[in-house]
Formats: C-alpha cells, structure tokens, sequence
C-alpha cells in the first residue's frame, strides 16, 4: 500500500465491484478516499486504529451517481417538495452518494446566476452533488457565462425541446450552446420532444376529452420523442459536437443515438428507471396522475425492448429524473396533464429497483450495473474516477449491497418527501445496508447515523472523448 496517510477504515470480506472489474478485495480508506484495494485478510499496516467493517456476504459498490435529479423544482405553478438535506438524505438510503441536480433559470434569470446559486446548496447535503446548467434563450452574453460556469465546474447544459414559453430552447440556440460547450469541454444534456407534435397532439387529445391524467401516454406519443432526437443528432454531428439525451424512453430513440455513435457522433443515451421497469398500463389504474412524467411510460414491449439496450451496451447511464411532488400536487390539476406536475420521485429507488428487475430478475453482470448507476454518469459528468469507483484515490462513497435480501417497497418507509412511491408494493431484492459518504458511515444497517450536512460540489471536469 502507497500513500503516508493512515488507514482509518477497513471494509472486509466482501466482493468489490466495479465497472470493469469485480472480485474479493478488501476496501482500505484513509480519511475520505480509498487508499487501497487488498487481498483479503491483509493486515493494516502500523497495527490498529483503523475502524474494521465486516461485510462478508455482501458486494461493495462505488456509491450511486444520480445524473439527472430535480431537487426542489420549480416548473409551471408547481415546486417539488425536497431540499438538498432531504433529497440526499434520501439518495444514501438508497445507495446512492452523488446526486446532479439542475439550476433551472426562472424568466429573466442569468443561467449563470442560477447555476452559482443553486451550486451554493450543496453544502447542505448530507452527500455530494454536481450540477447541470441549463440555458433556454442565447444573447450576446451566454458565451461568457458558460465559459464563467465551466470555470465553477458546472460544463454540462441542460436544454429543452418542449416546455414552451418555460424552458424551451430553439434550434438556433442548442446549435450556438453545443459549439460553445464543445470547445469548454462541457456537453448539451438534452430533453428531446419536438413541441409542435407534442403541443397538437394534445390539442387534438383535449378537443376529444382525452387530456386528464388517464391519457397521458397519448398526449405525449413516441413519434415527438424520435423527431427530436434525429433533429438534435443532426445539429450535434453537423457542429462536432458531444450530446446526451436525458430520460430516453424508446429503443427506436436509443437506436438513433447508437447509430449515431457508430458514425463516431459523441452521443449517449440516459434511460431512467421508471421507463425501464414501469408501463403504461398504471395510466388506466386509480390514481393514473402520480404517473405523469415526460416522456410517458411506454407499452409493456417498449419497456422490455428499452431493457434489452441495458444488455447491447447502447444505453449510457441510468438516472432516476427524480421529481418529488407529493399525492395532492398530482391530484390537483389530474383532469387536464397540461397544466398539472410532471415527474416522478425516485432518488432512493432507482439502484434497488434496477438491480432487482435487471441484475437479480434477467441476469445484468454486476460490473454493468455498476457502470450504468455508478462510473457511467460520473464519466459523463467529469467527475470520474473521484466518484463512480472503489479504486485507489477514488473519494470513499460506497454503498455495501445485500444482494439477497428481500423486501416491499412502502412510501411509509422511504424518506424522499413525498407521500407515495410509484413502486407502493413492489416485492425487490436486494439493497443497501450500509453506506459511505467520503469514508464516513452516514446509513449503518438501514439507520441513519450521520446525517450532517457536510456535502460539496463536486466540479465536473472536462467531459471525456467516450465514456
Ligand atoms: O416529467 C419530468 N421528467 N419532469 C421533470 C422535468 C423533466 O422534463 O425532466
Ligand atoms: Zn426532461
Ligand atoms: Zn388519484
Ligand atoms: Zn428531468
């Protein structure tokens, strides 16, 4: 073992996994970092001091990294219900250690304003967080503010093709925004659904009577969602440009991207895990409204052929697009999906409700899982290997998995701030037991043991060539 600083944790027994690598190590970490992977049964050098863990039986993982989580969202009338303290409260229960939230600029808003300070709450997290900006109108100063915000390490951009009149951006502007970004090192993060379809779709759906909560998956259909993304893969390709698609929710949209990847466009594909897990079925069911998020959830084989790209290698990452409005926001405004929340929560399911359906349910290897939740959206971040990873140097956020255990999800027993769960029932397996925050135990056997918010934010660096 390298390095002067003295071991203060030892993790042993267990199996680490990482992206592209899983097997018996024992996980020694000096203050907040990793110092070392060991064989098994290595003794501490210098003799005792050092905190033991054991955690036979169970896997080591990098700590989660969520790349697309609202946090205390504001959209239309509405705001999600969450905090920094609450969100990453809840991201540790689950697994996961570093949340990317959004700084969103209300009308009139500098995006740099915005970014400064929405990045100023990450102090009060209980884990780290990075940060998307987001940039909805260009003007003559835009290029000096993403220059200003990719110094702070903020070098990813949100940008939107639907949500008119709030967020939306038009062409002319994701084409000025990807060349700028390019030539920072940052990437356009990209909501794709052409408006115009969208916006007569559900003109044609309310003339019909069809526009409450119950018919959201025809408001928004599949056919807005592919138009966009061959529009924006065009841009990306035409100015050489990275681009990464947020919440992808067909494979007919994921086959785009990867065809693009092929002609050596800097494309990647983010699926969320209710698109991945969840169908449109829940739409016909009694409370169709705390289902309502864009892109809608899908038919059951759209869901299944969405879960095969996990397998092909043509998703990137998996987010959660973690929203948390609360029963009585969704109920609100259910008869007309035009002015009601979009989102889901999903912060703290998202690691235990992929690794159930895919790793557990149809035999996704570890290692993938691990890239997809975990190195992946650190990479597209510029953030790996600080986080993403159990390696030597790699920040101590580590999430220790029961993989056998079996439980139900119940709202009551989550901790994100809302009262439901879009998974109420759902019979898992497997879960986090015991979680690192920077070598610290934040959950010790499902307990909160430390929820002091020491969080920070963690600049991204450049974005790099392929994840
Ligand atoms: O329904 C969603 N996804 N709401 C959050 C905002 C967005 O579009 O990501
Ligand atoms: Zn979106
Ligand atoms: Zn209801
Ligand atoms: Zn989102």
């Amino acid at each position: 073992m390298s390095g002067t600083e003295p071991v203060t944790l030892v993790v042993r027994g267990a199996t680490v996994v990482n992206a592209d690598w899983q097997g018996r190590a024992d996980v020694f970490v000096s203050g907040e970092t990793v110092a070392a992977l060991a064989a098994p049964g290595t003794p501490v050098p210098g003799g005792a001091g050092a905190a033991e863990i054991d955690a036979s039986g169970l896997l080591v993982l990098p700590g989660g990294v969520d790349p697309h989580c609202h946090v205390g969202f504001t959209s239309g009338d509405y705001t999600s219900l969450d905090d920094y303290r609450q969100c990453t409260t809840a991201a540790v229960f689950g697994g996961t250690t570093t949340i990317v939230d959004f700084a969103i600029p209300r009308p009139g808003e500098r995006p740099a304003d915005a970014a400064r300070k929405q990045r100023d709450k990450a102090a009060r997290g209980v884990c780290d967080s990075a940060l998307h900006g987001c940039v909805v109108e260009w003007d003559d100063t835009t290029a000096d503010q993403l220059a200003e915000m990719s110094a702070a390490g903020v070098r990813t951009v949100k940008m939107f093709t639907t949500y008119r009149g709030e967020s939306m951006a038009d062409e002319d502007t994701i084409l000025r925004t990807m060349k700028t970004l390019r030539d920072l090192g940052g990437m356009v993060v990209i909501h794709c659904e052409a408006d115009h379809i969208v916006s007569d779709t559900q003109t044609r759906c309310a003339a019909e009577g069809r526009i409450g909560a119950g018919h959201m998956a025809a408001t928004r259909p599949e056919l807005a969602e592919t138009a966009s993304v061959a529009e924006i893969l065009a841009i990306a390709e035409s100015v050489g440009a990275p681009v990464y698609f947020v919440h992808q929710s067909t494979a007919e949209a994921v086959e785009l991207v990867a065809a693009a990847r092929r002609r050596g466009v800097r494309a990647y594909t983010e699926a969320v895990a209710h698109h991945l897990v969840l169908d449109d079925s829940v739409y016909a069911g009694e409370h169709p409204e705390r289902f309502v998020c864009c892109p809608p959830l899908r038919p059951r084989a759209a869901v299944e052929a969405l879960g095969r790209h996990l397998f092909t290698g043509e998703v990137s990452t998996i987010g959660s697009d973690h929203c948390c409005y609360d029963t009585a926001q969704k109920e609100e405004r259910h008869h007309d999906v035009r002015v009601m929340p979009n989102g889901l929560p999903g912060v703290e399911t998202r690691l235990p409700v992929v690794f159930s359906e895919y790793v557990v349910g149809h035999g996704l290897e570890p290692t993938r899982f691990v890239e997809l939740t975990a190195a992946n959206p650190a990479r597209a971040n510029g953030i790996y290997p600080r986080k993403g990873a159990v390696l030597p140097g790699s920040d101590a956020d580590i999430a220790l998995w029961d993989p056998g255990a079996r439980w139900r999800v119940r709202a009551e027993e989550l901790h994100m701030a809302t009262d439901y769960t879009p998974y109420e029932g759902r019979e898992l397996t497997g879960r986090p037991v015991t979680v690192l925050v920077r070598g610290r135990v934040v959950v010790r056997d499902g307990v909160l043991v430390d929820g002091t918010p020491r969080g920070r934010h963690v600049p991204s660096g450049p974005i790099p060539a392929r994840l």
